[in-house]
């Protein structure tokens, strides 16, 4: 979609006129260049001073700019440093009526693409003119074309990004490459307009609060009025009472009719100022931004509902198993800290939660008499009992969702050496899903109390488990867990 709102973009930029600016402090010399020019495809503007050329610069797109060497008190020199600042895709041509070969490298030096020697006849001016406005075309063009390029692949990232954090930085990280901008923050706003969260990347960390400020200020007016906001470096210097903002460009983040907050971007660095065509691109990209976040919050929202099952459905395990309370937690606790020293990602750790929390969910089958038996199982009602891993495998297959807990529920009871349940898996074959909950499952069991048994303390657990790798547990597994229980052995949870 955006891919085809950038070609839109492309083909009514082919429409629109280029636009040619003529500096003159002679105003004949302004009707008679304006005459010439009549019959071409240019919008053609005419300003008398460099207060009048610096207006237009800053509020149009200029494709040529054409001005006299000497205006009066200013200079055409300095009409090339505007220029350079507010619309550095410009064309320059200079006229003059001194043409000496230094003064020719003077102003090619200072950045005009050409110039013309005073008097010149129509068909010169006009082929210069056309030259230069050609070329900014052409060039224009391209960069749309790169654009197009590049916001495919970023529209392909960012719908590919669910996870909230990682899609903001993406979008920030983006936004900093692609508009040259030395700051980039993004706001979201509540219901009310204030900010609710915001998120930024710096590259100058000893000017962060100040450009913070300023983009927050910025983001609760854009915010309120619902508008795109440019900002040169004069308008930054008022509102901050520092020169240090270049150029600021501040964007509403729309989905669905409704603001979400603002896409912020500041130049601290780079001289040129924001233009109203880098304006359009920056829409377009908010455009897609605001959708992946919106999106993206969507998806977060039904993750939410969705473990906030899991957990009820946790509880429910534990609600019936009056002599385990809390072990669903604590095993998911010891087990996170065993996944993290084995270098799993969030992803993982969080099908790791949902694992660890519905492991024993198949217990729900299992009668209240052999699940809270005051004394130890006879065979038959251990073979009972040894079926919960796949009555809760069975229970859980068919919901998508909670599919990422089937390795968990189905292989925690399996042991190392193949002698465990309920399929008898020998080694690697058990995935590492069941070789890492069968450790902290069976440490939580031994030092839990039971009502024939009182649980035994931490050390024993421990040395159970050592005397136990190779055989019943990975020893890889068990290395990972002693290196988490010494790290945690300060902490609370135990
Ligand atoms: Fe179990």
């Amino acid at each position: 979609m955006i891919v085809n709102e950038i070609l839109a973009s492309l083909n009514k930029a082919k429409e629109d006129p280029e636009l040619v600016l003529v500096v003159d402090d002679e105003a004949s010399i302004l009707e008679v260049i304006d005459e010439m020019l009549q019959g071409l495809t240019y919008e053609v503007v005419l300003a008398q001073s460099l207060a009048e050329a610096d207006k237009i610069l800053k509020d149009k797109e200029v494709a040529v700019v054409l001005t006299d060497l000497v205006l009066g008190a200013d200079s055409g020199v300095d009409v090339i440093f505007h220029t350079q600042k507010y619309q550095p895709n410009a064309k320059i041509i200079l006229m003059t009526g001194k043409p000496t070969i230094q003064n020719a490298i003077s102003v090619l030096k200072n950045g005009a693409y050409d110039y013309l020697v005073k008097p010149f006849d129509m068909e010169t001016l006009k082929a210069t003119v056309k030259r230069g406005a050609d070329q900014v075309r052409l060039e224009r063009e391209n960069i749309r074309l790169n654009e197009i390029m590049s916001f495919y692949k970023i529209s392909e990232a960012m719908g590919s990004e669910i996870d909230p954090d990682r899609l903001l930085k993406l979008i920030l990280d983006t936004a900093v490459r692609e508009f040259n901008a030395d700051f980039a923050a993004l706001h979201l706003i509540r219901r009310d307009g204030r900010i609710n969260k915001q998120k930024s990347v710096c590259k100058d960390i000893n000017i962060y609060e100040i450009l913070t400020k300023f983009s927050q200020d910025l983001a609760e007016e854009v915010s309120y009025k619902g508008k795109p906001l440019i900002i040169n470096d004069q308008e930054a210097y008022i509102r901050t009472g520092m020169r240090v903002i270049k150029s600021s460009i501040c964007q509403p983040l729309m989905a669905k009719g409704k603001i979400l907050g603002t896409l912020n971007l500041i130049r601290t660095k780079t001289p040129h100022q924001y233009t109203t065509g880098q304006l359009t691109t920056l829409s377009l990209f908010a455009a897609k931004a605001a959708i992946e976040i919106e999106n993206s919050k969507l998806y977060q929202d039904l993750e939410d509902a969705y473990f906030d099952t899991v957990a009820a459905l946790s509880n429910a395990i534990e609600a019936r198993d009056r002599y385990t309370g809390g072990h669903n937690e604590r095993v998911w606790q010891i087990t996170i800290g065993i996944a993290k020293g084995l270098g799993w990602g969030d992803d993982k750790v969080k099908e790791l939660k949902m694992g660890a929390m519905l492991h024993d969910i198949g217990k729900i089958g299992v009668p209240d008499a052999i699940l809270n038996k005051p004394g130890p199982l006879t065979p038959q009602e251990f073979a009972i009992m040894k079926r919960h891993p796949e009555v809760g495998a069975s229970m859980v297959e068919k919901i998508t969702f909670l599919n990422p807990a089937l390795p968990y529920i189905l292989y925690h009871h399996e042991r190392y050496d193949g002698h465990g349940y309920p399929i008898g898996l020998r080694g690697e074959d058990i995935p590492i899903q069941g070789r890492l909950l069968a450790v902290v499952d069976t440490f939580d069991a031994i030092t839990s109390d039971r009502p024939y048994r009182k649980g035994k303390g931490v050390d024993k657990a421990i040395t159970e488990i050592q005397n136990n790798a190779g055989s019943q547990f990975d020893s890889g597994v068990v290395a990972a867990f002693l290196a988490s229980i010494e790290y945690m052995e300060t902490d609370p949870v135990l």
